[in-house]
């Protein structure tokens, strides 16, 4: 009876779904031939008769071998497309490289350091969109078609963000660093003021949670401390949004009922930001890279955008912002980032696991 191996038939419907999103390399019929090679010569085979042939019988094998193909392909795609058969490898960075040039010389937003495995991620999908296969066609469409700046800019620079994200770091601010703050500014004398840089502050929900929390902590004190929040962003669109201060009820979950009501006035399906905390933050468009920090602030927060950057642009801007913060002035990460480099020097961990840090205070002699 003939038999014939399924694991073949498997592997090849994996690569299909892997290759769908993959513009950044070669996936002409030679390159997916020998990626569907070097695999298979790494997983067992499996042999099956014709007449046994189940579509339960292939998701059971499926299922059972996933991790392996999926591994085995994923070395395979590595492997052949860093070395294709043929010249077109070079063809396709240097037009990804001419696309990244053309965005930096019509709208003067240097992706370069952004990790071009999240670049080209994003990209795809917006090439999937606009149905186009290759970079230079899909420079084509930027170039006769100003609009879908906008959309890329969208999917570039991820704007996703709530009131009180990642609520737990936001517990330790309440209890621990935020009094501590407080203290050292009730010992100085004359105006005194907090001041705290949002940096990356998508469409303000950080930099007003902030503003919640000091004039809570605050507002109850015989002594006055001016609260003074900045938030910026790259994003001119997410600032106006910012700037309007009203968000959907998603956004607003990590409000306790309470907040909700004393702090936002229902608007339609909306909820507004009221005045007294609106007037505590200042929104301006910056680039974190070129343009100059705001100094002498209190705490940065710069959460959930180093993951764009490379790692030199990592260390040269935690370098930038230990510079910008006073000294002892605190610098709160996202929980998925991390101190790099000379930074370790620097910095002390108030408590790393929530990724808070305190500038370590230099001694001028
Ligand atoms: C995922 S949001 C983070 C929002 C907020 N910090 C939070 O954690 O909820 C990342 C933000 O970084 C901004 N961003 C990315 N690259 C930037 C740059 N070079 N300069 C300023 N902002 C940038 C994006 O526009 C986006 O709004």
């Amino acid at each position: 009876m003939k038999a014939f191996n399924i694991m073949e038939d498997i592997t090849k419907k994996y690569l299909d779904e892997m290759l769908s999103m993959r513009f950044d390399i070669c996936t002409c019929d030679l390159c997916k031939q020998d990626i569907i090679a070097f695999a298979l010569s790494r997983i067992p085979p499996k042999y099956i008769t014709v007449d046994s042939f189940t579509d339960k019988l292939i998701q059971q094998i499926r299922t059972e071998n996933s991790q392996l193909i999926v591994k085995e392909l994923v070395a395979a795609v590595r492997t052949i497309t860093s070395n294709p058969r043929h010249e077109e490898g070079l063809d396709r960075e240097k037009a990804y490289h001419l696309l990244m040039k053309q965005i930096k010389d019509d709208r003067g937003v240097d992706f370069s350091h952004y990790r071009d495995r999240v670049l080209k991620r994003r990209i795809a999908l917006r090439m999937r969109a606009k149905n186009v296969q290759t970079y230079s066609e899909y420079l084509q469409v930027l170039i006769h078609n100003s609009e879908e700046y906008e959309e890329l800019f969208n999917v570039l620079t991820i704007n996703v963000s709530a009131f009180f994200r990642d609520k737990p770091i936001w517990d330790k601010l309440k209890q621990d660093v935020f009094p501590a703050l407080i203290a050292k500014k009730l010992k100085e004398h004359g105006l005194r003021r907090i001041r705290i840089w949002s940096a990356g502050c998508s469409h303000g929900e950080e930099p007003y949670s902030l503003a919640i929390m000091l004039y809570e902590l605050t507002e109850k004190m015989p002594e006055k401390i001016k609260i003074e929040i900045y938030g910026s962003d790259i994003d001119r669109e997410c600032l106006k949004q910012a700037m309007l201060g009203q968000y959907n009820s998603e956004s607003v979950k990590g409000l306790t009922p309470y907040q909700l009501r004393r702090f936002f006035i229902p608007i339609n399906d909306k909820y507004q930001v009221v005045p007294q905390i609106k007037e505590l933050v200042q929104f301006k468009n910056r680039n974190l890279i070129h343009d100059p920090a705001f100094s002498g602030v209190d705490m940065i927060t710069c959460r959930n955008v180093f993951i764009y950057f490379n790692r030199s642009l990592q260390e040269y801007l935690i370098m930038k912002y230990h510079e910008a913060l006073v000294d002892e002035g605190y610098f709160v990460m996202g929980t998925s980032e991390n101190l790099l480099g000379e930074a370790r020097q620097v910095f002390s961990g108030v408590d790393s696991s929530y990724r808070i840090y305190q500038k370590i205070s230099i001694k001028k002699y």
